[in-house]
């Protein structure tokens, strides 16, 4: 299974930084691994432009459950896909937290993801309180049962675990804790669905090119979701290459 290195921008970069670092990672990126960039919205054509030729692939951050239609400020599946990308990144905590996005939300638009002809990233996670309370694997296996629609399968879908404390705290989770989450998870996803076994499942959560080697190495994890380190290009690439 090639594993799979992400960069999700989120809301950061102007059009000129964003570019320079596409070109950046383009050039550089090791050939056994796959990478996907996942720029804001606005600049995904002028990203998709440094891209081209390379193998590195780009990816949205979020698209509306429908095909089109009166939906201001958002973006639809196929348009993402218009404008190059195979991939988008599917029900991230801050969406979830910041947009009240639910489980069914997210399956819809993982539905119009897969409709559009492009590999969804679903995220899924506990929150500190839901660790703490012990209820971090029923957290996250109630979030996949509901996130992931009939038509998914090993092509077409990856799964990140995120546990939220750990996005952007500088504190990755344990190595114990990865482990016995991506495990569950790939028990989950193949019990939900035959064609969902073997699922590639990427860890989130301050992975840095520090932390990488160890978490990547890991059983059950099958490459990382990175945000504020794939913000600059020697952090991302040497995460690429810890693979
Ligand atoms: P950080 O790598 O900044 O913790 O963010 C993780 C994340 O949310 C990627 O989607």
């Amino acid at each position: 299974m090639t594993p799979l290195v992400v960069g999700n921008w989120k809301m950061n970069l102007t059009a000129g930084e964003a570019i320079r670092l596409a070109g950046a990672i383009a050039r550089e990126a090791p050939a056994d691994t796959e990478i996907v960039l996942c720029p804001p919205a606005v600049w995904l054509v002028p990203v998709a432009s440094q891209l081209a030729g390379s193998a590195v692939a780009l990816g949205g951050q979020d698209c509306h459950q429908v095909g089109q239609g009166a939906h201001t400020g958002d973006i639809a599946a196929r348009q993402l896909a218009d404008a190059g990308c195979s991939h988008v990144i599917l029900g991230h905590s801050e969406r979830r937290a910041n947009h009240g996005e639910t489980d069914a939300q997210v399956a819809a638009k993982v539905s119009a993801a897969h409709d559009a002809g492009m590999v969804a990233i679903v995220c899924v996670g506990e929150t500190a309180d839901q660790r703490a309370g012990g209820d971090a694997l029923p957290t996250v296996e109630t979030q996949l049962r509901g996130s992931l629609p009939a038509g998914c399968d090993t092509g077409n879908t990856v799964v990140a675990y995120e546990p939220v404390w750990a996005i952007g705290t500088g504190a990755a989770a344990s190595l114990d804790d990865i482990a016995a989450m991506h495990s569950h998870a790939g028990s989950v996803v193949s019990a939900h669905s035959d064609r969902l076994a073997g699922c590639r499942i990427l860890y989130g959560g301050s992975v840095k090119p520090e932390n990488s080697r160890e978490i990547l190495a890991l059983d059950g994890v099958n490459g990382a979701l990175v945000g504020g380190a794939s913000l600059v290009a020697e952090d991302f690439l040497a995460i690429a290459r810890a693979v």
